[in-house]
């Protein structure tokens, strides 16, 4: 986003309205540009309200903001920052992440966006962002050992997110194997994990989590799903901050500790133990009952008498209640 469309948007969100001259004058610009602006804006669904008194954004949306983030930091995590970016628009935050780590390898990169055009989920999905709305949150670190120091870290990722939302307040939250958040029952935020680098030695991990924070209610998501509109007193920022402060001292200290140092906590908030479930892996479908998570954060099944660790697929729960 040019530097003059963000300044127009920080015009519009100081609460009131104001007209598209106040606007031209405030940045020396005419009022075809401002004009122009408003219109991209729109145009890349940014909820501006329009009135005879002039413009502003929708009074849901509360942007961003650095200093609120890491005002809502832990002292300690807010030092193991090495950046912290928030961009107004991006393709993906983990491919901007991936993209920095390029240039300068190290811990610590964090970037928020306001809006993701090609936000990515799990297993190939599309994650829905729209602006100013939801979490859409990227961390790279770097590990040495590859691949096998990283099992369950995506599982110890869903404990962090859990316990931010938890110590704001929210009682009802959980975890679905192997990383979806879930809000009574409903899904409300998910991780991705991709990693660059050597897969048995130096590698950078990219830790993608998207939470639904004030989900429009018509967006097309083909799953049941929840958000945390309803939670008195939490804000963008806030819980950016909280999840945060959970988040960077677990990738700190994962490598020395492993999935096994959080596997107790995660089956604290593990949604479907000792419940029928229904698991896809590739083709092979099998049932049973979830018995819970494995050291190395695969999940265990009681199929016909017998415990089975899984460490891919999805669980599913449809027609097995
Ligand atoms: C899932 O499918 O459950 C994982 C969703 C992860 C979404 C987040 S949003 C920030 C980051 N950027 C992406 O493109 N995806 C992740």
């Amino acid at each position: 986003m040019s530097e003059t469309r963000r300044r127009v948007l920080k015009a519009l969100s100081r609460g009131e309205f104001v007209t598209g001259a106040a606007i031209g004058r405030s940045l020396d610009i005419s009022r075809t540009a401002v004009w122009k602006h408003l219109n991209q804006l729109e145009e890349w669904g940014v909820p501006i309200v329009k009135n005879r008194q002039g413009y502003r954004l929708h009074e849901d949306v509360e942007l961003l903001s650095k200093a609120g983030i890491l005002a809502a930091m832990a002292p300690h995590s807010r030092r193991m920052l090495k950046e912290l970016l928030i961009v107004d628009r991006v393709d993906s935050t983990n491919t901007l992440v991936r993209n920095r780590l390029a240039e300068t390898a190290g811990s610590g990169f964090v970037c928020l966006a306001e809006q993701q055009t090609q936000g990515r989920g799990r297993l190939g999905r599309s994650w829905v962002s729209p602006f100013g709305r939801n979490i859409y949150l990227s961390v790279g670190w770097e590990y040495e050992g590859g691949a096998a120091v990283l099992e369950g870290l995506s599982l110890a990722v869903g404990v962090a997110i859990c316990d931010a939302i938890k110590g704001l307040g929210v009682v009802d939250v959980a975890l679905k194997w192997p990383n979806d958040i879930l809000l009574e029952g409903r899904k409300t935020g998910g991780v991705l994990l991709e990693m660059t680098g050597d897969p048995v030695g130096r590698c950078q991990v990219i830790v993608g989590i998207g939470i639904n924070f004030a989900m429009p209610p018509d967006a097309e998501i083909d799953q049941p799903w929840a958000d945390l509109s309803g939670a008195a007193g939490m804000t963008r920022n806030l819980l950016t901050g909280a999840v945060l402060s959970e988040l960077m001292p677990l990738l700190r200290d994962f490598q020395s500790r492993g999935f096994r140092h959080y596997r107790e906590a995660w089956e604290r908030f593990n949604a479907h133990r000792g419940q029928r479930v229904r698991l896809t892996v590739g083709r092979e479908v099998v049932e049973g009952i979830l018995c819970g998570v494995s050291d190395n954060g695969a999940v265990v099944l009681q199929t016909e008498g017998r415990q089975r660790a899984y460490s891919g697929g999805e669980i599913s729960l449809r027609g097995l209640e």
